[in-house]
């Protein structure tokens, strides 16, 4: 199991400093939407000046038309990313054609598919999906395994049973995990890293309890030994 620390902080320079502190460590680093979308590339390159080592985890959760789909995966081509993401609600046609589109390419990120976003409650999944998490999160698996991505993003909760259906290389990561018992914030279904282990979860990422904490560095240390 690896962990994945989330750079969900206020500004760049946040950021810069978070990594600076944890840059000792063998983690992957998350860059999202918020970050992605004020620092763009450049944050990219920062983070690399920092560690070349460190490997990124694009987490942009592309939802959209499968051309648009496909053209935004051939960007982020150009990225030299590890990981990226799509939602698997776009349907198992948009991500055969991101799939077709970056065949092409030699060096290829991880691509997974979002199932259910694990701020998600039951009945508020059911109000939008009409089916409840666990069914559906299989569903969207074996869909994403059938178009031949490399995993899922689900919560622990559902790990085990989705390589079940799929297979147990087709990889697992899950956020909403909160190592120590930490505040859940507005994520749902929270799970400790005893859990994520025996569900056999490939990625653990963790965002609030490592920088919200005055030692990032210690967390990160704490988390990587409970490992
Ligand atoms: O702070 P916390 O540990 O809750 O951060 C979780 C991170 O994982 C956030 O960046 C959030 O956007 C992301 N994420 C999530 N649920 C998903 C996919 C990504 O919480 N299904």
């Amino acid at each position: 199991m690896e962990l994945c620390v989330a750079l969900d902080l206020p500004t760049q320079k946040e950021n810069l400093e978070l990594i600076e502190k944890i840059k000792s460590e063998n983690v992957w680093l998350k860059v999202g939407l918020r970050a992605y979308i004020r620092d763009g590339e450049e944050f990219l390159i920062e983070i690399k000046k920092i560690n070349p080592n460190f490997k990124i985890f694009l987490d942009l959760k592309l939802y959209d038309i499968p051309n648009t789909m496909a053209d935004a995966a051939e960007s982020i081509m150009g990225l030299g990313v590890d990981m990226f993401n799509i939602h698997a609600s776009a349907g198992k046609r948009a991500m055969k054609e991101v799939m077709d589109r970056i065949s092409k390419y030699e060096s290829k990120p991880l691509v997974l598919a979002v199932t259910a976003l694990t701020s998600f409650s039951e009945d508020e999944f059911q109000e939008v999906y009409n089916e409840n998490i666990a069914s559906k999160a299989d569903k969207f698996a074996k869909d994403a395994n059938e178009a031949g991505l490399n995993g899922v993003v689900c919560s622990a909760f559902e790990s085990a049973s989705i390589k079940n259906i799929t297979s147990s290389s087709f990889m697992t990561l899950t956020p909403g995990i909160r190592p120590f018992g930490e505040d859940a914030g507005d994520q749902k279904r929270v799970a400790d890293i005893k859990l994520a282990k025996n569900e056999n979860v490939d990625f653990i990422v963790v965002g609030r309890p490592i920088y919200k904490n005055e030692n990032p560095l210690k967390v990160v240390q704490k988390i990587l030994t409970q490992i």
